[in-house]
């Protein structure tokens, strides 16, 4: 972790208490944060972003008291979930209090609610006063940042950035919600399935886990964190030139100038490393990228990993 710089700390709360927006960064990815509970704030996050008004921000607390301030109630199994993943990149998906603004939720009656693990934004929202709305800072549908200089690319000088160094996890958190006796992973994270699983087993809690994107947060878009440049995912070892009148029909391009992108074998490298990696593939003077998949289906990082590449991806061609 960095050194705590805390003037800065102390003039990104100030413009966040007089109701601005401002670069935060968190174990995840970077944040655009704004104070919750400010619907002028909450609106300039949207616009900033271009974002759809039909897509729900987190919520981003450093206390329990934070969690009382949005929740109404709090699931036994989002109780167990929390002592054991907080702070960290979990957002659960909690019954929301009717002080917490329709802008934030998109109207749902449930907030995403998290508690991130970098210590420079845990102070942040501490001095803000308040909890934080704050998705990633990129324009919509783009791919994530996961160090300060990412954000300043994407917004300029219209928005202060707390620089917190590169983010240790490099993917979004896993989002959890909770229905009768489901739990619900609604994004894959560094938080798997089968962690969740191990928690609630060890709790003695017996709700059954599934994997679904969510209908009802349509934020969940098909096609999502995709670079300036197309993607396109093949199977692995596969001849590229055997493929190149398929890709170049479905690019509606015959410019021919592919750049890999080479991902590390260890997962938790491979996340950190991928939204860097991805940029610079886009800013390499190649017409597109490429991206081999393995055959066989990913497992525990992996599976966030593939969903935010697969998103990622323009086309996927070459499979049997
Ligand atoms: O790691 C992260 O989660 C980062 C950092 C900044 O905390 N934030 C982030 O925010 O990735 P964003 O807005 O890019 O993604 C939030 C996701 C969206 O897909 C949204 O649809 C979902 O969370 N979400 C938010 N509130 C929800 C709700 N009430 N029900 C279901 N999904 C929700
Ligand atoms: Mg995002």
């Amino acid at each position: 972790m960095p050194l705590q710089n805390t003037p800065n700390i102390e003039k990104a709360a100030q413009l966040l208490r007089q109701g601005l927006v401002v670069g935060m960064p968190t174990e995840t990815v970077y944040g655009l944060a704004g104070d919750a509970f400010n619907e002028e704030a909450v609106k300039k996050i949207f616009s900033l972003k271009k974002r759809p008004f039909f897509d729900p921000l987190i919520v981003h607390v450093a206390s329990l008291d934070d969690v009382a301030k949005l929740a109404e109630s709090i699931p036994t199994t989002a109780t167990a979930l929390m002592k054991a993943f907080w702070p960290g990149p979990l957002t659960l998906v909690l019954p929301k209090k009717s002080s917490v603004s329709d802008l934030v939720t998109s109207g749902l009656n449930t907030v995403g609610v998290r508690m991130p693990r970098h210590p420079m934004a845990l102070e942040l929202i501490q001095k803000a006063g308040s909890p934080l709305a704050a998705p990633s800072a990129n324009l919509f549908g783009r791919t994530s940042p996961t160090c300060a200089e990412h954000v300043r690319g994407e917004f300029g000088d219209e928005v202060f950035v707390l620089d917190g160094g590169n983010c240790e996890v490099g993917l979004e958190s896993t989002v959890v919600g909770f229905e009768g006796n489901t739990v619900t992973i609604y994004r894959p994270g560094a938080i798997t399935s089968d962690m969740i699983r191990a928690t609630l087993a060890k709790n003695q809690l017996t709700s059954q886990v599934i994997e679904k994107e969510s209908d009802v947060a349509p934020g969940h878009l098909k096609h999502h964190y995709m670079p300036k440049i197309p993607v396109v995912i093949v199977p692995e070892n596969t001849p590229l030139e055997s493929l190149k009148k398929d890709i170049c029909e479905k690019l509606q391009r015959n410019e021919w100038k592919p750049v890999r992108l080479q991902l590390s074998s260890d997962a938790t490298l491979a996340a950190r490393e991928l939204y860097a990696r991805l940029r610079e593939c886009a800013e390499s003077g190649a017409s597109f990228i490429v991206i081999e998949k393995p055959l066989t289906p990913p497992s525990d990082l992996w599976v966030a990993i593939w969903n935010r590449l697969e998103k990622a991806a323009t086309v996927q061609l070459g499979w049997p």
